[in-house]
């Protein structure tokens, strides 16, 4: 039986197959990314380079020695490659448990496709076990947990050894436990509209077109419809 490492690293190396030759490819930020990555070093001589969701992931790309590319230098990328820590059986998710959810959004709005790369225990019925991060201004921190708050979530900032996280925009992360999400797309976007969050770090209104999900029978591929997605 393969632990749960092993099995991101199965489904990364099954994301090799989604990487198109010649072109820019985007990547996620976790440990399954990091297994990605690996991965994409062994082939980085067939891309054109990479688009980061965070400088540890720039970092790591760059530590294999491929070109990594300011996202304003590029205006289409076929595939963004990521993690998630919760995702369903349409594709929507629950991402930021790395902190970096804000760049991954934009990342992903770039590309044509979302893999998502998850080990089988990602899959969820209902959204909302995982916390819900969200990326909000720090001077608007607790006026956006008392909204929170509101919604029937328990809001909390998110420490790191014992300090204020702050992202790689300078931010503050909020994590949301027992927010009991029935329409994602609509959490998604009455989240979005409180003033002072940069980001929810749910993937509804556009979630992953692909999953690769890694479980004990093997890597299954789920393919899921995001004709309703905005942009789309
Ligand atoms: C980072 C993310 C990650 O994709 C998510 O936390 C899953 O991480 P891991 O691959 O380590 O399980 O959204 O912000």
């Amino acid at each position: 039986m393969m632990n749960q490492d092993e099995l991101k690293r199965e489904v990364a190396r099954a994301a090799i197959s989604y990487v198109v030759e010649g072109e820019i490819v985007g990547v996620g930020t976790g440990s399954t990314a990091n297994f990605f990555i690996d991965e994409l070093a062994q082939i980085k001589h067939k891309i054109k380079a990479a688009v980061a969701s965070s400088e540890v992931t720039a970092n790591r790309l760059r530590s294999h020695g491929i070109l990594v590319l300011d996202l304003n230098e590029v205006d289409h990328m076929p595939v963004y490659i990521d993690g998630a820590d919760e995702i369903t059986a349409t594709g929507a998710m629950i991402k930021g448990g790395g902190a970096a959810l804000t760049r991954e959004k934009i990342v992903a709005s770039v590309a044509s496709q979302f893999i998502c790369i998850a080990d089988g225990s990602k899959l969820v019925d209902r959204l909302g076990r995982f916390p819900l991060p969200i990326e909000v201004i720090p001077m608007a921190s607790q006026a956006v947990i008392r909204q929170l708050n509101r919604m029937g979530g328990e809001a909390r900032l998110r420490l790191k050894e014992g300090k204020v996280l702050v992202t790689d925009n300078g931010n503050y992360i909020v994590d949301v436990h027992g927010l009991t999400i029935e329409d994602p797309i609509a959490v998604e976007a009455q989240i979005n509209n409180i003033v002072g969050v940069v980001t929810v770090g749910l993937f509804a209104a556009h979630g992953a077109d692909v999953c690769l999900l890694g479980t004990a029978q093997g890597v299954q591929t789920l393919r899921f419809d995001q004709t309703h997605a905005v942009g789309t």
